[in-house]
């Protein structure tokens, strides 16, 4: 494996550094850092936090139903956290004492009626392409709990009652290297792309948990697996723009590099196609275009190669001159129904979408928060027309019809949401029609003047609607600004934005909610925070995503934001070179579900997980389900 180990690390480096490169040159680069002003705002927005329960999601509304979410007297996040001094194996996650978790769902869980055996990780003999489509893929980041009955429940009422030990999990795969997925850095044959190809996108599961066995993944009819070749859709504003449609007529397939995740209030998930420019490339001359430059498309992408033997990501193939603007975009995915295609949703714009966060306003209305992950990228909003009942109940998705915004951050905190609308003069000089905004949105947002962020990952939303933004680095800031306070940027940090109007407003006030780099030579220190999800309660869950301080490897941290200082308390380490990402819940929030990322790299000789130390069975990407020992609230 000696030769196969080097072309592993390389290719993974060359992913992480690549993925990463501003393509942003629009000269939005405002200001000087006013961190001052910040840390008075933070007193400010502290003070109104209150502890109540949000609507914004069904299973989440449910939750703690007959259970007090802590004991009287009992901290909110009251866990023994994980020290420092703690983690001596790095091939094996480690958890705080009064947790325990289980492995579920690993890299070749055979989930497609056809399947065969699950693939455990033998260098030897990968699975073969068509093996690949009917098992779990590489790459688990992203991904959402459905429980049975939620349809039922939101259709019906009462009668029907969610269930906390059986549904259908929805889990991204982000990527899998060529070293990891192929044992070689390069495809030698089509067999070996679509076997790159199918081990991306989306599992589409059924989980249950019994007394004998534990958490397992069971059949279902429901259950599929969503890959770079299955047939998908586009609606919203640019669904028939002639920029989505290529001379060869082929239909739209496929999703990929499905990273952060999030769920609708009608129970469906949404994945989020992030750097999808890396599986590009060229086979001819590539003169980039400034649409295709601010995207990152370029001659060889990633390396993934897959231009070579599949046309439609050859961007100098002219009969797939549009295939690169199928992607970018976010998806929606019925967990509840195997039969259904997913569904590109345009008006949410085109970007390298990382996570979306969906609030309910008072008034029925959605809005909707993403961040654009790359160094020097935006935070947007989303707001529908109409309440989404009201949507749903006149036969149109409430993601189709509604108004995208861009986010300026002002030095004083406060801000402001711009509209991405063809009626702007400044963009309609530009543009011919709001589909053209919508497939450039980058370029749209350029010229409005957005402020370039550090790296906008997750969007999750708290108990007072306070919106939390993971900046998770950037490494090339050189100028500060109010809302990215250092640089360069190496460990990140977290804003928290409040919307005017209950979320259908266009301003906004912020602070900066922690700086990463001020835990260091703490007993809590954390850096790279990227995948987040806020409970109804008050506690916020951090997975983080970069080398890690004082030997610890990538983490999941709980803070208590009801506390005017934020400290985290460490629940979790993982292992050598992963990433922690994707965490949901079942309604009871009993049980935890995450994301172990990429363990190893894929590198044998650093972990072999979810198998113990052998030094050679390839480690595989994989499911923890958490749970507290004496069955209480995740968390607590
Ligand atoms: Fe896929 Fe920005 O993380
Ligand atoms: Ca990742
Ligand atoms: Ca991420
Ligand atoms: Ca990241």
């Amino acid at each position: 494996m000696a030769q196969d180990d080097k072309s592993v690390l390389d290719n993974a480096q060359l992913h992480d550094e690549i993925e990463n490169t501003p393509s942003n040159n629009s000269g939005n680069r405002p200001f000087s850092s006013v961190l001052e002003a910040n840390m008075t705002r933070r007193k400010v927005m502290a003070g109104s936090l209150t502890v109540a329960a949000t609507a914004f999601l069904a299973p989440t509304a449910n939750a703690g139903w007959g259970w007090r979410h802590k004991r009287p007297n009992e901290e909110l996040v009251g866990f023994k956290p994980v020290a420092i001094a703690d983690v001596i194996d790095t091939t094996m996650p480690t958890i705080s004492d009064d947790y325990e978790y289980q492995v579920l769902a690993p890299w070749g869980t055979p989930i497609e009626p056809g399947a065969t055996e699950e693939y455990k990780g033998d260098p030897s003999m990968r699975p073969t392409s068509a093996q690949a489509a009917l098992q779990t893929g590489l790459g688990h980041d992203g991904m959402w709990f459905f429980p049975m009955d939620q349809r039922h429940s939101q259709e019906y009422g009462h009668g029907y009652r969610m269930r906390n030990d059986m549904g259908m999990l929805c889990v991204n795969h982000e990527f899998g290297t060529n070293g990891h997925a192929l044992g070689k850095s390069s495809p030698e044959s089509l067999e070996d792309v679509r076997l790159s190809q199918n081990v991306h996108g989306v599992s589409v599961l059924k989980v249950k948990k019994t007394h004998r066995k534990g958490w397992e993944v069971v059949k279902s009819k429901h259950t599929r697996r969503i890959t770079a070749n299955t047939p998908v859709t586009f609606s919203g504003p640019a669904a028939n723009s002639e920029l989505l449609q290529n001379l060869n007529g082929n239909i739209a397939l496929g999703t990929i590099n499905n990273c952060g995740s999030g769920a609708t209030p009608w129970g469906t998930f949404l994945t989020c196609e992030e750097n999808f420019n890396g599986y590009f490339g060229a086979t001819g001359i590539f003169n980039p275009t400034e649409e295709q430059q601010r995207y990152g498309f370029s001659e060889n992408g990633f390396g993934y190669g897959w231009h070579n033997f599949d046309k439609r990501f050859d961007l100098t193939d002219e009969d797939y001159e549009n295939e690169q603007n199928r992607f970018g975009w976010i998806v929606e995915i019925d967990p509840f129904d195997g039969t259904q295609k997913p569904v590109k949703r345009t008006g949410l714009g085109r970007v390298k979408h990382e996570a979306i966060a969906i609030a309910e306003s008072g008034n029925g209305r959605i809005a909707a928060y993403m961040g654009d992950d790359q160094r020097f990228d935006y935070c947007y909003k989303y707001v529908s027309d109409k309440s989404w009942k009201n949507a749903i109940a006149d036969g149109e998705s409430p993601l189709d019809n509604g108004s995208l915004y861009v986010a300026k951050f002002n030095e004083d905190g406060t801000g402001e949401w711009m509209e991405l609308t063809i009626n702007n003069p400044v963009l309609s000089a530009r543009f011919d029609s709001q589909a053209d905004v919508l497939i450039y949105t980058r370029v749209a947002a350029d010229l409005l003047g957005a402020t370039p962020m550090d790296r906008p990952e997750w969007t999750t939303i708290g108990t007072s609607g306070e919106v939390f933004w993971t900046c998770t680095n950037n490494s090339q800031r050189t100028e500060t600004n109010a809302a990215n306070s250092e640089a360069p940027n190496s460990d990140g940090h977290i804003i928290r934005t409040k919307d005017a109007d209950d979320h259908m407003g266009t301003t906004f006030t912020w602070d900066t909610y922690i700086i990463a780099s001020t835990t260091r030579g703490t007993e809590g220190v954390f850096t790279d925070p990227d995948a987040a999800w806020a409970d109804p309660y008050g506690r916020l869950f951090i997975g983080t995503d970069g080398g890690q301080p004082d030997g610890l490897q990538d983490q999941l941290v709980v803070f208590d934001t009801t506390k005017e200082t934020p400290e985290p308390k460490r629940l979790l380490v993982g292992v050598s070179s992963d990433e922690i990402t994707g965490f949901t819940v079942t309604p009871d929030q009993r049980t935890a579900f995450i994301n172990i990322q990429h363990p190893g790299n894929g590198d044998p000789s650093a972990t072999n997980f979810p198998a113990s130390y052998d030094g050679t069975t390839i480690p595989r990407d994989c499911t923890l389900v958490i749970t507290r020992k004496d069955g209480g609230i995740i968390g607590s």
